[in-house]
């Protein structure tokens, strides 16, 4: 993992229309300017292709990332996206997310597949944990504590017990490590002050209005 920290990651799930997440790049693209981290924008698998054609042909410096991935390599498996075929278009993707685990009942084996599976195609996986009890596949290289009462509720963890799951976390390996739920621009500078957080993962609550999103951005670059 060698981009700079801290990682801000936006993760729209399955929202906005291709001209909505277009509105939304224009917007952001003057703040990630001069944002010091990386900030991986994780639309829809439909956007992804014209994600990343606006993305370079602008040079907007935001790193695309998917929000989920086949357990399958590739093959007959009828709705499926293989890491293979996005892996021009990505560097990142989300492995984990609580609501896969809970609407689509990914097990453990399961998201160790992914994990392989997007490593194979030369995409980090951003490995979503509800506590630092959740078994963390091999070469995973960033983690992101996201405990489910916090998700999209507006009641974040308290950064101090966010400090020591990110600390017994990384004392299990040399991981990156990033917390989501209910981040906002009032409340991110408590969670990345210490760095013992090197970054934050916004769901919808803050992330599909670009302006929300902004002030983040703004907060964490001051
Ligand atoms: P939230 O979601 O920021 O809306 O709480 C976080 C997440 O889904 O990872």
């Amino acid at each position: 993992m060698n981009e700079p920290l801290p990682i801000v990651v936006a993760n729209l799930k399955a929202n906005k229309t291709w001209d909505e997440v277009s509105s939304w790049i224009d917007d952001v693209a003057k703040s990630v300017v001069s944002f010091a981290g990386s900030v991986i924008f994780c639309p829809s698998y439909p956007f992804l292709v014209s994600a990343f054609t606006k993305i370079s042909q602008n040079g907007i410096s935001l790193k695309l990332g998917s929000q989920d991935i086949s357990r399958f390599e590739q093959g007959a498996y009828t709705g499926e996206v293989a890491a293979s075929q996005i892996a021009d278009l990505v560097k990142y993707v989300i492995i984990g997310h609580s609501e896969r685990r809970q609407n689509f009942r990914e097990d453990n084996q399961t998201l160790a597949q992914k994990v392989t599976n997007a490593k194979n195609a030369n995409i980090e996986p951003v490995f979503c944990v509800g506590g630092a009890e959740t078994p963390i596949p091999q070469n995973v290289s960033i983690v992101a504590y996201e405990p489910v009462f916090a998700i999209g509720t507006g009641n974040p963890d308290t950064p101090e017990n966010v400090k020591q799951v990110a600390s017994q976390i990384k004392s299990k390996g040399n991981f990156t490590v990033i917390y989501g739920g209910s981040v906002s621009a009032e409340n991110i500078e408590l969670f990345i002050e210490k760095r013992v957080i090197d970054g934050v993962l916004i769901g919808t609550t803050n992330s599909l209005d670009s302006q929300k999103f902004i002030q983040i951005l703004e907060v964490v670059n001051r």
